[in-house]
């Protein structure tokens, strides 16, 4: 599990608290994901490379930095997705790749419904986007995906991880770090992170 990094940033502990608590309305649990996923992303990114870059300011000039790499953000639908906007605003040089995968009730098995990635891959690093690692299954499918298509750098950004999903998904994809803002006791009978926050994708679009 030394792959896993769990936020200890306070901002992060306050925000979580508030997304978790089933008194929190649609709109304001997609503020606080917004919020929390740039956060994270900070995080998650502070191993970015940069390169130098010269800067004349009003007062003479200096050596600065610019970000050398291309991001793919790659948000597995639908929950990721609310997880990409406010990434987006951060990063200088991103490409959005969604990928469509839901979790079948029966098996929990993940089901594929959409991937456009395009032949040759077209950014450097990817930061996968899924609130929840559950059983991991997702993760590891997308992972798996991303592999294929030909990328090397890969991390896995959420919000809340089960220790099941850590564990399937380190024993799958050692080399992909996992960042979350916190992880949780266990799965229960259906699959759901105890004590989570109820199913993502539903509270984020009220459905
Ligand atoms: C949820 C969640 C993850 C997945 C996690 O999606 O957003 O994608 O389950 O579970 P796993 O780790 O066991 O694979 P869901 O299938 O409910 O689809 P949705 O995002 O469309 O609601």
């Amino acid at each position: 599990m030394q792959q896993l990094h769990v936020s200890e940033h306070p901002l992060v502990k306050h925000k979580l608290t508030a997304l978790r608590a089933t008194s929190t309305d649609h709109r304001t649990f997609r503020e606080l994901v917004r919020e929390l996923s740039m956060l994270l992303c900070y995080e998650a990114t502070l191993d970015m490379e940069t390169k130098p870059k010269q800067v004349v300011t009003p007062m003479g000039e200096t050596t600065g930095a610019e970000v050398k790499e291309t991001i793919g953000l790659v948000p597995i639908m639908r929950a990721g997705i609310g997880m990409t906007d406010g990434i987006m605003e951060l990063l200088p040089s991103v490409q959005v790749w969604h990928i469509g995968l839901y979790r079948d009730e029966e098996t929990l098995r993940p089901v594929s419904y959409y991937n456009k990635l395009p032949q040759a891959p077209t950014v450097q690093v990817c930061l996968v986007l899924d609130p929840m690692l559950a059983t991991g299954g997702s993760a590891i499918a997308t992972v798996n995906i991303l592999k294929e298509w030909g990328v090397a750098r890969i991390k896995y950004v959420g919000l809340l991880a089960a220790p099941e999903g850590v564990e399937a998904f380190s024993s799958a994809h050692p080399d992909v770090p996992i960042h979350v803002a916190a992880l949780d006791e266990r799965l229960n009978d259906i699959g759901f992170i105890v004590p989570g926050l109820g199913d993502a994708g539903d509270r984020m679009f009220g459905t």
